[in-house]
């Protein structure tokens, strides 16, 4: 049964505006949503929360198992509530970013979340936003999409997002901290960054939004419809 159901999986870097797209693909179609790079983040904000080692695999794991977390679907994205707790702001901070990115390297707390993210797999669709939704976690999605951008782009991204929501932000501190975090996606063994060998790559530097929604639903109406 859930084999039938039609998975989009879009892959990519911090800041190449899978978000974005994922989040209107999502409401385009009707089809569920899920933000793998949330529970990440959740794990580490919970970690942090804790005390404990973001390097510890095994009590990160433990964490990331017994999550106790909901979300909800708003028009922002998820709102995700952590133990009661509404976390949405939290988890998107930058520190929950890069937290994300060290308990992701640690294959025990990948594996804690891999069921999880395939129960999201529901009728009529999904829409999955990740690095490893074509590679690991929906290997058999009808629709696979690499969305990249170059560094640069995607700092000044996020710098007008901070600054739009009234943070500060330094630009160069940005892109400092994106580099850091694709280079440890893509060089950690554990389910790296990389585009699915059946993906369509798409590179978003110099499109508007609006220009990649359109090229995504050109591929699902040929694959899906
Ligand atoms: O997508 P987002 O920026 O929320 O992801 C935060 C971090 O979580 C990423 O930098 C990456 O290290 C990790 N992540 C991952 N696999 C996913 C989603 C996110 O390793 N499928």
């Amino acid at each position: 049964m859930a084999l039938s159901i039609p998975v989009i999986t879009i892959d990519g870097p911090s800041g190449s505006g899978k978000g974005t797209i994922c989040q209107l693909l999502a409401k385009k179609l009707g089809y569920h949503l899920l933000d793998s790079g949330a529970l990440y983040r959740l794990t580490a904000v919970a970690g942090m929360a804790q005390n404990v080692d973001l390097h510890d695999d095994v009590v990160t794991a433990e964490i990331a198992r017994h999550l106790n977390v909901v979300f909800h679907p708003a028009d922002s994205g998820v709102i995700a509530v952590l133990d009661g707790q509404d976390v949405t702001a939290d988890i998107r901070k930058e520190a929950a970013g890069m937290g994300a990115s060290v308990v992701a390297a640690h294959i025990p707390v990948r594996d804690a979340l891999l069921e999880r993210q395939r129960s999201f797999q529901q009728a009529p669709g999904l829409v999955a936003d990740g690095r490893d939704m074509g590679t690991t976690v929906f290997p058999n999605a009808v629709v696979k999409v690499f969305l990249t951008a170059s560094a640069e782009e995607r700092a000044e991204r996020r710098y007008k997002q901070l600054i739009g929501r009234g943070e500060s932000a330094n630009l160069r501190d940005l892109l400092d901290d994106i580099k850091a975090r694709d280079t440890r996606d893509t060089e950690r063994s554990a389910s790296p960054l990389k585009p699915a060998s059946d993906a369509e790559l798409i590179d978003s530097t110099k499109m508007s939004i609006d220009d990649v929604l359109k090229a995504i639903l050109l591929l699902v109406e040929k694959r899906i419809n």
